[in-house]
């Protein structure tokens, strides 16, 4: 069975083609490399000792993407690719909806024309926005704080009337809590460019000096210890989520939301702790203010997931940083300048 990945070279998506190859599917990947590296490819093709199909395109392209679909019987899609950085997607939102909106829809328009029903989409508890309660649900009010987030919630409810216009669809739309960690052997991991936004990869930066200090964005909310709580999930968990949704989507049609959290919330505190404790390594930090946007706490009930896709989050927070941090060690610099020793 072949499994066209968009986005599949970067963080999720290349741990996620992985256990897939690792599942005997075959897969064809497709990225236009603009937040991604091509030697994360080179990881993949050691790690599973496999050539991979790489097809550098940006899916607005809708030739260059179709000409994917004469090359390969795609039998199905999951469809990572996409912009997801809140702040910039404030300051750049005509980007963000073009690419993230309309490079789904020249997909979709691609896989309807080719009769490709079956797709598993990226999306993010971003779409809860500040939710009215924890563990967040599934039907939890739906609402968004920025571009980035209406864009995932735009996307969910375009792949609904989809599905209204031609019950052949059968999708599943991932709602992410917060990806953690990296692949047990250190050799491929989350790459941010520039300044990480996210908390774990500026924690590993701080770890081996990149890095001086880690700022705190808040200890004055009502949390155990004033830091923001968040449902960290390790991205293999949530590359098995991926499969266990793709087993679903092939056998039987319809939308459905599923979250993918762990249902467990840690404080920036705990993680810096929990990180301190399995590195061996000191993380400096100061309390500076809130960053906007922020809430204060934020988990996820996932027992849906458990009950209709047989998935359940299984690695903890101790694993998720200690993968981050062997990632880190092996790669200081990322992808970039570093052969595989
Ligand atoms: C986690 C906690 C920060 C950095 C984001 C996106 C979300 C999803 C996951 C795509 C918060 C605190 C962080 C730092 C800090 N991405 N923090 N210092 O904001 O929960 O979610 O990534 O789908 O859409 O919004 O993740 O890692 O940025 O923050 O104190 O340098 O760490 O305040 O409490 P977030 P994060």
């Amino acid at each position: 069975m072949v499994i066209a990945i968009t986005g599949g070279a970067g963080y999720i998506g290349s741990h996620t083609a992985l256990s897939l190859l690792s599942e005997g599917y075959e897969v064809v990947i497709i990225d236009n490399f603009s937040n991604s590296n091509p030697e994360v490819i080179k990881r993949m093709e050691y790690l599973s000792g496999q050539q991979i199909p790489v097809r550098r395109i940006d899916l607005r392209d809708g030739k260059e993407l179709e000409a994917v679909f004469k090359e390969f019987q795609v039998d199905a899609v999951i469809h990572f690719a996409g912009m997801k950085a809140v702040g910039e997607s404030v300051n750049n939102p005509l980007e963000y909806y073009d690419n993230n909106v309309g490079g789904t829809i020249s997909l979709c328009k691609v896989m309807e024309k080719y009769r490709v029903y079956r797709l598993v989409f990226s999306s993010s508890a971003t779409v809860y926005g500040v939710p009215k309660n924890v563990p967040i649900s599934e039907d939890a009010s739906l609402h968004t704080t920025n571009p980035y987030g209406r864009t995932k919630l735009m996307i969910e409810k375009m792949m609904h009337d989809i599905y209204l216009s031609n019950k052949e669809w059968s999708i599943a739309l991932l709602r992410y809590f917060n990806p953690l960690g990296a692949h047990e052997s250190g050799y491929i991991g989350e790459d941010p460019n520039g300044v990480p936004n996210n908390l774990m990869p500026y924690i590993t930066q701080v770890a081996i000096g990149k890095r001086k200090v880690l700022n705190v964005y808040g200890n004055d909310y009502e949390t155990r210890d004033g830091t923001g709580v968040r449902d960290y999930i390790h991205v293999n968990d949530l590359a098995t989520g991926h499969i266990k949704a793709l087993e679903k989507v092939m056998k039987e049609t319809g939308v459905e939301a599923y979250n993918l959290g762990t249902g467990k919330g840690f404080s920036v505190l705990e993680v810096v702790k929990t990180f301190e404790d399995v590195s061996g390594r000191k993380i400096p930090y100061k309390f500076v203010n809130r960053r906007p946007g922020d809430i204060a706490i934020c988990f996820a009930d996932s027992s849906k997931a458990e009950r209709e896709l047989g998935w359940k989050a299984k690695r903890g927070i101790e694993e998720m940083c200690l993968h981050s941090w062997r990632w880190q060690k092996k790669n200081p610099n990322g992808y970039k300048k570093v052969e595989l020793n």
